[in-house]
């Protein structure tokens, strides 16, 4: 079953691109959400209308001009598989050597996920040097192939280079993705919240949410079920349920929507928000002397409070040494803390990569050297997934 999966396919310039409009009938009918790539050449053979109305968007077709500033990037972040299906000789080449000269080479040159290749080519062309050279190449990347079979070839020939059934890319499709593992559900809080003091100001904080949005997106790709309650409008990987908010106190009647497995608590909340909000924005001549203060609810700790207590992670950017962090483990009573000094270069705010360093339950330290915030997302998963183990 490929029902609610994200497939990217990449039809590129064959005879045998008819095939894939089949392919993408059946995997629109076991429910994948498809995005289709049209290289220029596979223009020749079919036409973007086909695929808009088996999949009711329009096909992508280009890396300049289009609407995004971004498209290869896009596509490769959104799909959770590629098909390239024809892949013709060419195709092939391009994958190999790493080119990046249209929509459908760029976009699978910035992926990271898995890839089945159809290839369809004349049998000469297949058993060129040039091209077992390609595959062998394609294969120590990790991606996987079906076809090419042998049969009737396009201008009467016969021989091996037959593009595969879309019965059979279906199937090995589904094999590929296997079943998504069942990891639970999982809360992620990310941003700084902002407390209004009229319509216009606020009282904020310097945190983007770049942190909780990249262990969201990363937790939807390993499977759990994410719901991710923030105060940014960064990106957010389709699977996750998004609910927006801006006050702490948003925050928390959110959270307290939401069962959960694993929560991870990313979010900066501010400790304080204005007493009084005023209606109308606050001019000049008003003049204000002083914003009165009032404590904002402590969410982590309502969550930490639950009955059926989750598995909790806190984070504490800090300007001080890390023993204030083990003291605020253990005061907040969490099962690990991700601490880091937001004064270090590359550890701030807003800032793609992050040093970080683990706070266990027992007091117990593991610096981390500066890395990407998704490399420090996919730590953090692969250490809740070591306590879970230890759990269960
Ligand atoms: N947190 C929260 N709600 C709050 C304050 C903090 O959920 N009102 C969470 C943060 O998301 C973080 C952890 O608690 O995971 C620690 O936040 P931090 O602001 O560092 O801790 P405080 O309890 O505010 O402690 P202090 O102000 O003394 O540093």
């Amino acid at each position: 079953m490929i029902s609610g999966r994200r497939v990217l396919l990449a039809v590129t310039g064959g005879v045998a691109a008819y095939k894939s409009a089949l392919l993408t009938r059946l995997l629109v009918e076991d429910g994948a959400e498809v995005r289709v790539i049209l290289t220029e050449s596979a223009h020749h053979f079919v036409g973007p209308q086909t695929f808009a109305a088996l999949t009711g968007s329009a096909p992508y077709t280009k890396l300049f001009d289009s609407d995004s500033v971004s498209p290869h990037t896009e596509l490769a972040r959104w799909a959770e598989v590629i098909v390239v299906a024809p892949a013709t000789a060419a195709s092939l080449s391009k994958m190999a050597n790493g080119l990046s000269n249209d929509l459908f080479s760029a976009t699978v040159l910035a992926y990271t996920g898995p890839v089945l290749i159809a290839p369809a080519m004349h049998t000469e062309m297949w058993e060129h040097p040039a091209t077992a050279r390609n595959m062998a190449i394609l294969e120590e990347f990790g991606y996987e192939t079906v076809g090419p079979e042998s049969g009737a070839l396009a201008g009467g020939d016969e021989g091996v280079g037959r593009v595969a059934e879309p019965e059979q890319i279906h199937e090995a499709l589904s094999d590929l993705l296997g079943t998504r593992p069942d990891l639970g559900r999982l809360l992620v809080t990310a941003g700084g919240t902002r407390e209004p003091i009229d319509p216009v100001r606020y009282l904020g904080n310097r945190s983007t949410g770049k942190m909780g949005h990249a262990i969201a997106n990363e937790a939807a790709q390993r499977g759990y079920d994410v719901t991710l309650v923030t105060t940014s409008n960064l990106h957010a990987d389709p699977a996750v349920n998004l609910v927006e908010v801006e006050t702490a106190e948003q925050m928390l009647n959110a959270v307290e929507q939401v069962d959960m497995d694993v929560a991870i608590m990313a979010a900066a909340v501010a400790d304080f928000r204005p007493a009084k909000k005023s209606a109308h924005k606050l001019s000049r001549s008003e003049g204000l002397d002083s914003v009165e203060l009032v404590p904002n609810p402590d969410i982590l700790e309502s969550v930490v409070a639950r009955d059926k207590r989750p598995l909790v992670v806190g984070f504490a950017a800090e300007t001080g040494d890390v023993e204030r962090a083990v003291q605020k483990a253990k005061r907040k009573d969490v099962d690990l803390l991700v601490y880091n000094d937001v004064t270090e270069p590359g550890s701030g705010f807003g800032t793609d990569t992050n040093r970080v360093t683990f706070v266990n339950r027992d007091g117990s330290v593991d610096p981390m050297p500066l890395t990407s915030k998704d490399e420090v997302a996919a730590q953090l998963l692969d250490r809740i997934a070591a306590l879970r183990s230890l759990d269960s």
